[in-house]
């Protein structure tokens, strides 16, 4: 049980509960007496993306059983073409032909897809049952693992169903990344990057000095770097957990410009970190235009997001394109774009009195 102290990233507090979130090598063997220090009882149902298949689900499977819990195992092809309701109505499926009830948890264990989904199937089982997170995408791991938004897709647009269901415990096993592509890395090292220049000027540091290091995830660092993005996500969640205060909206950083990239370009041609790395590109640009930045901050960002292999500008972008994308984002309340961006490393805040020209010509700075 020392083990868990060690490899304890975090706490997260919401209203539903608080709930630790465990980061560390091998720590997925742990699972089933982590679940037992947290007093889970019932039997456990793992819903899996199958590109785990076979062996790390069956060593998840095989944590469960070691903590006593009688484990079922589902393994789904899980994307984001297919992060909808009939993927969601075969889960169900599933856990009504196995009589799943209240006191049963559910492990979620896959990319931020399977998360969301399956934390929604979570959410809305018998009207809400234990889920656990098992983050194997980096992405997963450092932003959407934690937090407790679950949803979905349906044809009008993403994540528009879902529901708010915190986890009771999120366990990341850094040995998971081992497969995961080069792109997909990257752009987990963009959000995890962006945790440090908007809160935490020495995680920028630290994610600077050691790139390689990080990239190759050899060594101590890697695992207390994301241990400590990971605590970044958690204290801004715990802080203001509905999104209805100012801290919460800091996360948003370069994802304004980064969402209209994606719509505009078509989702899929850049990966969701890929289009933030763009993104914060422009943010930093118009922190810049608006004198809250100097101009090294600027270089700095991009060459840090460079070290991660991270693209910071786009090909072909529209300008008039990206501006219309901008004004229909999700966040925006009433037509006014709430930006957040730059006032020095590790400081970000947000701003309603952003000119269009200056955004104009930030669009402008990013195109290739
Ligand atoms: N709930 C939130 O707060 C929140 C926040 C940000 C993003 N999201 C959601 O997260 C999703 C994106 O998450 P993602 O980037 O993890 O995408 P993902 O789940 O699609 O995973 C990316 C790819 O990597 C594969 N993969 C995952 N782990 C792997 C591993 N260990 N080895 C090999 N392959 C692996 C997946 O099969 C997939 O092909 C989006 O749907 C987005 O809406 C949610
Ligand atoms: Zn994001």
């Amino acid at each position: 049980m020392i083990n868990q102290h060690q490899n304890l990233a975090t706490v997260v507090n919401t209203t539903q509960g608080s709930y630790p979130v465990i980061v560390g090598r091998d720590v997925v063997d742990d699972l089933g007496l982590e679940l037992n220090n947290i007093r889970l009882n019932g039997r456990a149902f793992l819903v899996a993306d199958e590109v785990m298949f076979p062996n790390p689900i069956r060593r998840v499977q095989e944590a469960l059983e070691r903590g006593g819990y009688a484990t079922h195992v589902l393994a789904l092809e899980i994307g984001e073409v297919n992060k909808n309701l009939e993927t969601v109505q075969i889960v169900y499926d599933w856990l009504a032909d196995l009589r799943v009830e209240r006191g049963d948890i559910i492990v979620a264990m896959g990319g931020g897809v399977t998360g969301d989904l399956v934390g929604f199937v979570a959410a809305t089982w018998l009207r809400g049952i234990a889920v656990v997170h098992v983050p194997t995408s980096l992405a997963a791991m450092v932003d959407s693992s934690i937090g407790g938004k679950t949803g979905v897709n349906i044809p009008n647009g993403k994540n528009l169903i879902g529901a708010f269901h915190q986890p009771k415990l999120v366990l990341q096993d850094i040995g998971h990344l081992k497969s995961l592509p080069a792109r997909e890395m990257s752009a987990g090292w963009a959000e995890a990057v962006k945790h440090g220049l908007i809160l935490d000027a020495n995680l920028l540091d630290t994610f600077e000095r050691l790139a390689p290091q990080m990239k190759a995830l050899e060594g101590d660092e890697p695992v207390a770097a994301i241990r400590r993005s990971v605590a970044i996500k958690a204290e801004i969640v715990s802080a203001d957990e509905f999104e209805t205060g100012d801290r919460r909206v800091l996360l948003n950083y370069g994802h304004t410009i980064g969402h209209a990239i994606e719509k505009v370009s078509g989702y899929g041609t850049y990966l969701h970190g890929e289009a933030v790395a763009i993104g914060m590109m422009a943010a930093a640009v118009i922190s810049e235009r608006l004198d809250m930045i100097n101009n090294e901050l600027l270089d700095r960002q991009r060459r840090v997001l460079e070290s991660y292999d991270l693209p910071t500008s786009a090909i072909g972008l529209n300008i008039d394109e990206i501006i219309d994308a901008t004004k229909s984002d999700k966040k925006s309340r009433g037509g006014t774009i709430r930006w957040v961006l730059l006032e020095g490393p590790g400081q970000a805040t947000t701003r309603t009195d952003v000119p269009e020209e200056i955004v104009r010509e930030a669009v402008q700075s990013i195109r290739a």
